[in-house]
């Protein structure tokens, strides 16, 4: 059985007085849970999100990494760095870092590696426009994207790697996809890894949904066979209804 992986990706959001108080409501609400509670955190937010959920069921992960682990890259955080301050995961290939900053699948491989390579576990998102769903390309996108990203790894470290899938036109816009086209473009996802890293990675990858998820819908699409939990933003800024979130099947 698969767990329930429930991150929250609370993007350019939040101050680290704001961090440390979220996460202190925070910890007594999902202290009993058996799913996997992730904050996705911005970088100026890392060192308190780490002190104050230390001894706490409550990870911790950043928002991106630069694949480099050191060098002249102003501005830029390696994988290295991160896991220097113990930082447990990191998002890589969020469709807005693709769309504003550049991202490419290509880059997105070499920072899968770099992720594994430093001993951090990466959540890699992938997810069609709106054109491409209603041109019928939804599937070839994503396979593709998945194919891409994945591309050298080892068997052992695609059973590591959390997938996101997150449909562009459902992030930020309110608009959930159903709970049944959710779990067939993962279920395109689950069967593309099978072909090529076979059936026991398979079914040990861990793929969320993500785009629009509330504590409204949660439980409908984290019930269904193949969503693994979710990758959450907005409703993941209010410490209450993330936990309701996180707590979908209590
Ligand atoms: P929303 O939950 O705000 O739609 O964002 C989803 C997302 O992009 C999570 O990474």
């Amino acid at each position: 059985m698969r767990k329930k992986v429930i991150a929250g990706n609370w993007k350019m959001n939040m101050l680290p007085n704001e961090t440390i108080s979220f996460i202190q409501e925070l910890e007594p609400l999902v202290k009993d849970t058996q799913n996997e509670v992730i904050l996705c955190v911005p970088y100026t937010d890392l060192f308190y999100a780490l002190l104050t959920a230390q001894n706490t069921n409550i990870k911790i992960g950043a928002q991106n990494m630069h694949f480099e682990e050191s060098g002249a890259y102003t501005g830029e955080v390696s994988a290295k760095m991160l896991k220097a301050i113990n930082v447990e995961y990191v998002i890589i290939g969020h469709s807005e870092r693709r769309q504003y900053f550049a991202e490419t699948d290509e880059t997105v491989n070499k920072k899968l590696k770099a992720a594994f390579a430093n001993g951090l576990k990466p959540i890699v998102c992938v997810g069609e426009s709106l054109s491409q769903r209603e041109n019928g390309e939804a599937e070839n996108v994503i396979i593709n994207q998945v194919r891409l990203a994945l591309e050298g790894l080892t068997n052992e470290q695609v059973k590591n790697t959390i997938i996101a899938y997150e449909p562009i036109w459902a992030i930020g816009t309110g608009k959930t996809a159903t709970s049944e086209d959710a779990n067939n473009s993962i279920k395109w996802i689950r069967a593309e890894i099978e072909k090529i890293y076979g059936k026991d990675v398979a079914e040990e990858v861990i793929i969320q949904y993500g785009g629009s998820v509330k504590s409204s819908n949660a439980k409908e699409l984290f019930t269904t066979s193949d969503i693994d939990g979710g990758l959450v933003g907005g409703a993941s800024l209010k410490s209450e209804e993330f936990a309701k979130i996180v707590n979908y099947n209590r």
